[in-house]
């Protein structure tokens, strides 16, 4: 039995109209198909009405909470008025790309033989001098590889590349890290392998126990930081969600029954104003079975495309806030979640304008400040969120 039914204003909206719907009638804006809600477009009527003005950091932190944001180097050290937005705003940062393996133009491992910490050790540094934590993103990953990885790394080496990685680049920061993310999304269920685990280099090299390996090196190169394993794809009713979902599930329960020094799940939670099919109670019991093993939570990537919503920048950033506000208020809810960060703090800076873009070549709204550093609604429904959890 769930310990409590928890359920959004905004669904028990949906539930109401439900009724409704059944015997007939169609709700402004709705239209029902079977059992299944298919929601056109909700006008959201919420007020989002925000009270004081603390900022997201201090709002967070007083429930027990973390705020912060992913950030990229080039933007954090060039543009003064986001450096102070997220001094202001967040209590951690993550490198957006600085501690993968290699993006950008000056990667981590610019050659086999090769680490390059100069632009990460400054965004480590910023953090501390802005008394923030940071967290490390990420170790094992089958994007982001360098150009040499294929041509180099084979099954005879794998092993040793995997390790040299790691304890080399968790040792440079041991203390320093707040969390790593160790491995990052293993699990892809339609590539049909066993146990929903995705045909990574790494999987092909090493077998399933890859993952094992790497939360045991970390773990030995810093015993003090959080080791997490992160993914996405688990946010809403859908049977590749729900499919996801166990398979994560089975992969938690795996490495925890065999020791593996696992401390917390990352969820990424890159939302969408586009999906509808969002269901409280069954994210909220997929949060609970993961706390149920004894692992803390992390909203690791939380943004919001958009793609299909209308021009309408109002209705656009009220839809948008929507969505923060019924997850993170589900989310929550479960005392094992300890911090959220969204992937990206100002519009002007997001993965989403190349990555998710409008149809109309609108610039995309996913974040809670605008790209003119000014507050959005998604701000305040990230900090309602905060006012109403539940202390930790
Ligand atoms: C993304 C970055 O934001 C992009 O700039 C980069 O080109 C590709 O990677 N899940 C993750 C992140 O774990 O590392 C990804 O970040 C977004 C999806």
């Amino acid at each position: 039995m769930y310990k409590h039914i928890f359920m959004s204003r905004r669904h028990a909206l949906w539930l109401g109209f439900g009724t409704l719907a059944s015997i007939g009638a169609f709700a402004k804006n709705k239209v029902m198909s079977g059992e299944n809600q298919t929601q056109v477009l909700e006008t959201v009527k919420r007020d989002f009405r925000v009270v004081g003005k603390a900022s997201l950091k201090e709002r967070a932190a007083a429930k027990g909470l973390i705020y912060g944001v992913a950030i990229r180097s080039h933007n954090l050290l060039s543009d003064q008025k986001l450096a102070a937005l997220i001094a202001q705003e967040c209590g951690m940062i993550v490198p957006e790309w600085e501690l993968k393996w290699h993006v950008g133009n000056k990667p981590l491992r610019p050659q086999p033989d090769a680490f390059d910490f100069s632009v990460a050790d400054r965004m480590v540094k910023f953090g501390r001098n802005h008394g923030m934590l940071v967290r490390g993103h990420t170790l094992v990953w089958h994007e982001s590889l360098p150009p040499w990885f294929q041509e180099t790394v084979n099954r005879q080496n794998a092993e040793q590349f995997l390790t040299q990685h790691i304890k080399t680049v968790v040792k440079r920061y041991a203390g320093k890290m707040h969390s790593w993310d160790v491995v990052n999304e293993a699990i892809e269920v339609d590539d049909g392998k066993p146990h929903g685990m995705r045909s990574t280099p790494w999987w092909e090299l090493l077998g399933p126990n890859y993952i094992d390996l790497a939360f045991r090196v970390a773990a030995d190169a810093d015993p003090k930081a959080l080791l997490v394993y992160n993914d996405y794809g688990l946010d809403y009713d859908t049977p590749q969600h729900e499919a996801k979902r166990t398979a994560v599930l089975k992969l938690l329960e795996r490495l925890k029954s065999q020791g593996t020094p696992i401390h917390a799940f990352g969820t990424q939670a890159h939302l969408s104003a586009d999906e509808s099919r969002f269901h409280p109670r069954k994210l909220r019991k997929f949060f609970s079975d993961v706390a149920d093993l004894g692992l803390k939570i992390i909203i690791t990537e939380m943004d919001v495309k958009e793609q299909k919503l209308p021009a309408d920048i109002q209705v656009r950033d009220r839809t948008i806030a929507a969505v923060y506000e019924d997850y993170l208020s589900t989310a929550l809810d479960e005392p094992a979640v300890i911090a959220v960060l969204t992937w990206g703090l100002s519009d002007r800076y997001t993965w989403l304008s190349e990555f998710r873009p409008r149809p109309d070549r609108l610039p995309v709204r996913p974040l809670p400040f605008d790209a003119g550093m000014n507050r959005k609604l998604a701000w305040n429904a990230i900090a309602r969120a905060f006012d109403t959890a539940p202390k930790r």
